[in-house]
């Protein structure tokens, strides 16, 4: 086995080290265990860093975070049951009234001000679930009450604005937010345990959804960032991998990705959107390691695995991933700002690992446990 084999299945067992380092007792993933203001856990990235755990063979390490999803929304039915209300009475509701995106590791709502109404989130650990429960053959059984929770929840309010992935853009519906609630969806019309009506609501949400993102697609030729924008962001490619909501091969697509791979990539690695600012506007490894992920999942194995390369190219000598890189930037001038309101970009972000984890999966470097 070559060198660079060795070196990429390493950083392959580390990056289960470092996500297990960064699971609280509670199942909650930390984003990041060294930069203050990702010591939270996230939907979002918790729901990516579990499903690359399931795929790890890591049965327990994923299930306590889905128990931890579990209580977020157990112990908030309440709340959730009050907006469905809300919704159904037409009134409106305030960004601030919504369900977190991100919480403390103790499932407690954060005092701390934070961009929180995301939807992306709620969808997207439905989906990680499915995934897993269909993999290792588990049962959906001990999380229904929560899914079901939040089945209702964003088959209601799926076409509410909200922030995006990034935690921008509060006033849009953007497209990757509605991948997320679709794949969440189509995974929970499986599960017999929510029930025939709330699993023909989330069969109904699905084919509004899909119609809304076909048709404002199909007004351009490809996908955007949000309904009605004429720009692109590469977390649309998780449209079609690993959300499933377009074939691979769909030309609107085919066209999203062709155009990210045009304005957002360079050498390898993947900018957010054109006009990120985040810390200088990097290359996030997670989007480098999800193009590879599309890359593996179309056959384009080489172009994987010069993803896969890319990413491990930016560890530091310890095999920690960052959130980004700053080798090549979209707006140079900003960085400096962002260091010294937060100090330096996040590393070791679990995110990060995760995605890399996949990818090598993915490519059949290891296979888990590892
Ligand atoms: C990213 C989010 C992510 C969070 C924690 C933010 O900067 O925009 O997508 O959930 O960091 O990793």
């Amino acid at each position: 086995m070559s060198d660079d084999t060795l070196h990429l299945q390493a950083l392959a067992r580390h990056s289960v080290a470092v996500i297990r380092a960064g699971q609280a007792p509670s199942g909650a993933y930390i984003a990041s265990p060294t930069f203050s203001v990702y010591r939270y856990s996230w939907l979002r990235d918790g729901a990516f860093i579990a499903d690359a755990m399931s795929r790890a063979g890591e049965i327990e390490s994923a299930e306590a975070f889905f128990g931890w999803c579990a209580g977020i929304l157990v112990d908030r039915r309440e709340r959730v049951a009050s907006l469905l209300a809300r919704r159904a009475a037409g009134e409106r509701i305030a960004t601030t009234d919504f369900l977190h995106t991100r919480y403390e590791l103790d499932g407690r709502d954060s005092a701390s001000s934070w961009e929180n109404f995301q939807l992306d989130g709620y969808g997207t650990w439905l989906w990680a679930l499915g995934a897993h429960s269909r993999r290792h053959g588990r049962s959906v059984e001990p999380f229904a009450a929560a899914a079901a929770l939040s089945v209702a929840y964003i088959a209601a309010f799926w076409d509410h604005p909200s922030y995006d992935w990034w935690e921008e853009h509060e006033t849009h519906v953007h497209g990757s937010t509605l991948a997320a609630i679709h794949a969440g969806l189509v995974a929970a019309d499986g599960w017999s345990a929510l029930g025939s009506g709330l699993r023909s609501q989330a069969r109904d949400a699905t084919r509004d959804i899909t119609a809304l993102v076909r048709a404002d697609g199909a007004s351009r030729g490809y996908l955007a960032k949000w309904i009605g924008s004429d720009a692109v962001d590469a977390s649309l490619i998780a449209a079609a991998t690993p959300f499933g909501m377009f074939a691979p091969d769909d030309p609107l697509l085919v066209a999203t990705v062709a155009r990210i791979e045009r304005e957002l990539v360079h050498d390898g690695g993947v900018h957010r959107y054109a006009r990120d600012t985040y810390f200088g506007g990097g290359e996030w490894l997670l989007l480098s390691a999800l193009l590879g992920q599309h890359y593996a999942a179309t056959g384009r194995v080489a172009a994987a695995r010069a993803q896969l390369d890319w990413v491990a190219a930016q560890a530091t000598p310890d095999g920690d991933l960052p959130e980004q890189s700053n080798g090549h930037l979209l707006a140079p001038e900003q960085e400096q700002a962002w260091i010294e309101r937060w100090g330096t970009a996040a590393c070791p972000l679990l995110w990060s690992h995760a995605m890399y984890l996949t990818l090598a999966l993915e490519l059949g470097l290891v296979e888990g446990p590892l």
